[in-house]
């Protein structure tokens, strides 16, 4: 039974997709099952011909995938849904799924680094050559589009320097040039912005972050319309295989019921931490989406229904001054990953960005004493705290 788009979307978060057995589970059922059986030789014919409605072998389609794919559809307001194995297998199969050899797709350069890969080394392989732009100018879309341009791809806001890129108007500019755009949106969680409404064709999400949001299982997964899944994303994805495991999208399915209370507590979170370090003598910079000095606070304000879970800040002294910080926090951890209940940091430049080189980073705006912190579900007070202690390290 699928729940109404009539209801609000925090009602379709617990509510929408449920598959409810014979035995009337009020928690939804784990089906970990690879296969399932016929009734006769004849179902099994007709199964195949797309005749018998049901399920034929987990790869393509599963009662608890199915269940996380609806829930996920119905918050986001999009006709379909296919859930990955992770967000890369996400990102992957929404930009191959469309192309071709002889394709062009144009990216903006700060996506997250394996989809930057992705589209800078994979595609052209394959055919399909690249153009790599600064997402934040609207004039370098215009400028990159060709005749045979298939697809526009864009993270918003980036990592990890919360650039805010504008949706609608890139979705004009592609559209206009017969593209389409896919937009991940990871970062802004679909809670906080909705790339379908503002134009985009495609959205697609790492689940391993604030979906799942406890930092146990990785997933993916691809939202559009019906046609765009029926045209690019179904059959490579029955085919090719990426699919996400039954117990992974039950993980995924229960993170959606607590994804809204949790979400705004750790953007609460994030934008009191960001109060405090804005005047911090050790913050030289500070990036928040949300607060009035954002380099791009008027498209925040258009496009966004709140600020971040995450906060991006220079700490002075650099490489030194970033590490002594780091290593301060008490209670903070270290790692790259984000969108946790547990509150998570890194040091890009010698993380997540050390593969690229120091011109790149300087381009990209990630000095030595930037630091992105994902703000977790601890106590704000504590958080607060350990911050403002661990800076007087540096
Ligand atoms: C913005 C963004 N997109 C995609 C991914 C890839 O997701 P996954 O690690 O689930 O493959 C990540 C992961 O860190 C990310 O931050």
């Amino acid at each position: 039974m699928s729940v109404s788009q009539k209801y609000r979307p925090e009602t379709r978060l617990v509510q929408s997709g449920i598959l409810r057995s014979q035995f009337g589970e009020t928690s939804e059922a784990l089906f970990l099952t690879q296969g399932y059986v016929y009734e006769s030789s004849a179902q099994a014919e007709a199964r195949f011909k797309g005749e018998d409605p049901g399920y034929q072998y987990s790869r393509f389609a599963n009662p608890t995938v199915h269940m996380f794919e609806k829930r996920i559809a119905a918050f986001e307001g999009a006709e379909a849904a296919r859930a990955t194995a992770t967000g890369m297998a996400a990102v992957t199969l929404a930009l191959m799924g469309q192309v071709k050899a002889g394709d062009h797709v144009v990216a903006s350069k700060a996506i997250f680094g394996s989809c930057l890969y992705v589209v800078e080394d994979y595609l052209p392989r394959y055919g399909v050559s690249s153009t790599i732009i600064d997402g934040t100018d609207l004039d370098q879309w215009r400028a990159a589009m060709r005749p045979n341009t298939k697809t526009c791809f864009l993270e918003t806001p980036t990592n990890p320097t919360l650039e805010v890129l504008d949706i609608a108007e890139i979705a004009k500019i592609a559209h206009a040039a017969g593209a389409t755009l896919v937009v991940d949106n990871v970062f802004s969680t679909p809670l906080w912005q909705s790339p379908l409404e503002l134009g985009a064709d495609c959205v697609v999400y790492s689940t391993t972050k604030h979906i799942d949001g406890q930092g146990r299982c990785l997933g993916g997964v691809i939202l559009a319309s019906e046609k765009f899944i029926q045209d690019n994303v179904h059959i490579y994805m029955r085919q090719t295989g990426p699919s996400m495991s039954p117990f992974n999208a039950w993980v995924m399915l229960k993170g959606l019921e607590t994804l809204s209370p949790r979400v705004r507590q750790q953007t609460e979170s994030a934008a009191k931490v960001a109060e405090t370090l804005a005047s911090h003598p050790k913050v030289s910079r500070l990036i928040y989406p949300g607060r009035a000095d954002h380099p791009q606070a008027a498209i925040v304000k258009k496009q966004m229904k709140s600020g971040s879970t995450l906060v991006a800040f220079e700490v002075t002294g650099g490489k030194k001054g970033a590490f002594a910080f780091q290593d301060a926090l008490k209670l903070v951890r270290i790692s790259n990953n984000l969108g946790d209940a547990k509150s998570l940091i890194t040091h890009p430049a010698t993380t997540t960005h050390q593969r690229i080189t120091q011109a790149q980073r300087n381009e990209l705006g990630i000095s030595d004493g930037m630091v992105r912190l994902s703000c977790g579900l601890e106590h704000v007070d504590d958080l607060v705290e350990d911050v403002v202690t661990a800076l007087k390290a540096v």
